[in-house]
């Protein structure tokens, strides 16, 4: 949800600025913006749409033999106001001489505006951001010191803000200001660094200065000094960070969605070894004692958003049916609105690939206020929303790109089935026996998830042969609803096609007015289900309803009367399948939308962290 970058240095500030927002084109892709500070003015160049955009603009501008030693940058996802030049930051202040990029919403905007425009400030778009950058001015003008100025401006502001600011009369500083929203600061040899995350700063250096809540960093080219709101010096640790290049290349995938797809076996596999040993053993985790954390709990909420929602929903099953504790699961931007009974004998799990949610995060903090104890899986243990967590749980799927979450889905499902197996050897009713199958079962998994991959041409074949339809429906029951819902989610973000997931049994209180003959139909059929039987017969309604119906099945049906198509997938249990069947689905969405030659890595509208609530 909007990425800044800033640099200060010696080097081709214009390319490390278009390169760093390159790897964070992720968080938004409506414009984008940078500005260069140097003796003779500070210059914003903007462009509407994609980064490729602003290259185009920044190239006619023949600025790189300027002597520029600062700037700063910015990608946007709207919020306020639409996608137009206007609208792009970096915003300027009136005399020209302050210029700021912002990720986060300023929620008291409307009230300083007005403010604001009675004192005589012009406002050139429709964004919160410019409001920042005129109160910073005002005060500037006050007290001519940008930090003190930076300073007594957001002690006005309400809401989410991370900011790069800098000053034509204070060109040796960048000020990086950080309010719930992510920032960190990248330590170099006489250059420092801003960036929204991490990928950014990959081939610049490791050396990486996380920004908490409430501070803000002066960022010199020799030095970074962090303070605290109220001008507290912090002593902060600089952090090494790993992260090799080819963790956000393509390695010659067409697209980062079908590469992350193709990470899925290694990434269980891994996960796998890294819980449990053997079969016979007991599943651990570093730093979570299972028996701590489920002790004097009566009650399980999971909250999350999207695609994590959906592992939470699949969890659900796996934890009330292996530990008969009662588990709830919450989509977090309704948790926070409503009454619920969260108190300290309930145990909240948040769900998060980025732990940047904004929905998850405040979920999370309510939670937490309320007393619960709180475990977090997220793929990014250096996320904000970690710092509400007593115990985390690591998904280890590597640097997600695509904005269509595929490893990091599946990463949480072996995550959350892990857990429920350790959570299930510690109930005191429990025979290790009945987990036997499970955990050998599990073990076998990467393998099968590998050739569902192997047999990708079926399902290619299979999409190609639906792509004209414009409506789809994705049937289930059971444990398989939330994989059905992931299906349809996944076609549906890249698409953009009406795909709409149904309980199977629903479907006759309703959804079946809408079947007729353009209304393909993909229904989940693991064979081993308590429910084979009963989805069968709703396919049976709905092929008398001239539905055209694509089974997903490990069963050998031999149903060609009701199927138009089958797409395979390899024997497993039911309460495994949610983790195999959710990898054709992603396949089948994946063909569909590249068969449309649509975008699949960027869809429309979409970012990969919703910082916003
Ligand atoms: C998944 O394909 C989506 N892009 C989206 O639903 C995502 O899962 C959701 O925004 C939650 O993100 P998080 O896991 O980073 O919290």
């Amino acid at each position: 949800m909007c990425g800044i970058v800033g640099y200060i240095g010696n080097n081709a500030v214009d390319e490390i600025l278009l390169s760093g927002l390159k790897s964070l084109e992720y968080r938004g892709y409506d414009s984008a913006g940078i500005a260069l500070n140097d003796n003779q003015g500070i210059d914003v160049f903007r462009a509407k749409g994609k980064l490729q955009n602003l290259t185009e603009v920044i190239k006619a501008k023949h600025i790189s033999n300027r002597q520029v030693s600062q700037g700063i940058g910015h990608i946007r996802w709207a919020t306020h106001g639409e996608a137009s030049i206007e609208n792009a930051h970096p915003h300027l202040s009136n005399d020209g001489k302050l210029v700021l990029v912002h990720n986060g919403i300023i929620e008291n905007y409307k009230e300083l505006k007005d403010e604001l425009i009675k004192q005589g400030y012009h406002f050139f778009s429709q964004t919160d951001t410019e409001t920042i950058v005129h109160l910073i001015d005002r005060e500037y003008k006050r007290v001519s010191s940008l930090e003190q100025a930076v300073i007594r401006a957001i002690s006005m502001l309400k809401g989410a803000f991370a900011l790069c600011i800098m000053h034509h009369d204070e060109a040796d500083k960048i000020i990086a200001v950080r309010k719930n929203a992510p920032l960190i600061i990248g330590v170099g040899k006489n250059e420092n660094f801003i960036a929204s995350d991490i990928p950014a700063l990959i081939g610049k250096t490791q050396a990486i200065i996380h920004l908490e809540d409430n501070e803000l960093a002066i960022v010199k080219k020799d030095s970074v000094v962090v303070k605290s709101f109220d001008g507290k010096i912090l002593n902060k640790p600089v952090e090494t960070v790993n992260i090799a290049q080819d963790a956000i290349s393509k390695q010659g995938y067409k697209h980062f969605m079908i590469k992350e797809i193709n990470e899925q076996p290694q990434i269980v596999r891994k996960m796998i070894s890294t819980h449990m040993s053997s079969p016979q053993q007991s599943i651990r985790f570093e730093n979570i004692d299972i028996e701590e954390l489920i002790e004097n709990i009566d009650k399980i909420e999971i909250i999350a958003c999207g695609t994590s929602l959906h592992a939470a929903q699949v969890a659900q099953y796996m934890i009330e049916d292996l530990c008969n504790i009662n588990v709830t699961v919450e989509a977090a931007s309704e948790y926070i609105c409503k009454k619920h009974l969260t108190n300290n004998k309930t145990l909240s799990i948040g769900i998060s690939q980025s732990g940047e949610t904004a929905d998850t995060i405040t979920a999370i903090k309510q939670a937490k206020e309320k007393g619960a104890k709180i475990l977090i899986l997220t793929n990014r243990p250096d996320s904000s929303i970690v710092r509400y967590a007593k115990y985390v749980l690591p998904l280890n799927a590597g640097i997600e790109v695509s904005v269509a979450a595929t490893k990091s889905y599946t990463a949480q499902l072996t995550a959350l089935c892990l857990l429920s197996l350790a959570m299930a050897e510690k109930q005191k009713n429990t025979n290790p026996e009945q987990l036997l199958p499970i955990k050998q079962e599990l073990l076998m998994l990467p393998t099968k998830i590998e050739e569902v991959i192997y047999s990708s041409t079926t399902i290619k074949k299979c999409a190609e042969k639906y792509n004209g339809y414009k409506n789809f429906f994705y049937l289930a029951r059971g444990i398989n609803i939330a994989t059905a819902q992931e299906g349809a989610l996944k076609l549906k973000e890249i698409s953009y096609i009406n795909a709409n997931s149904y309980a199977a049994g629903e479907l006759k209180h309703g959804p079946i007015a809408l079947l007729d003959n353009n209304m393909p139909i993909l229904a989940l059929l693991p064979q081993h289900s308590k429910t084979f039987e009963k989805m069968l017969s709703n396919c049976e309604e709905a092929r008398a309803r001239h539905a055209h119906l694509i089974a997903m099945t490990n069963s050998e049906i031999n149903k060609k009367e009701l199927f138009d198509d089958t797409i395979n997938v390899p024997e497993i249990s039911e309460f495994l399948s949610p983790l195999l069947f959710s990898v054709p689905l992603q396949l089948f969405a994946y063909y569909f939308a590249d068969s449309l030659n649509l975008d699949i890595d960027q869809p429309r509208n979409l970012a990969k962290s919703v910082t916003v609530e």
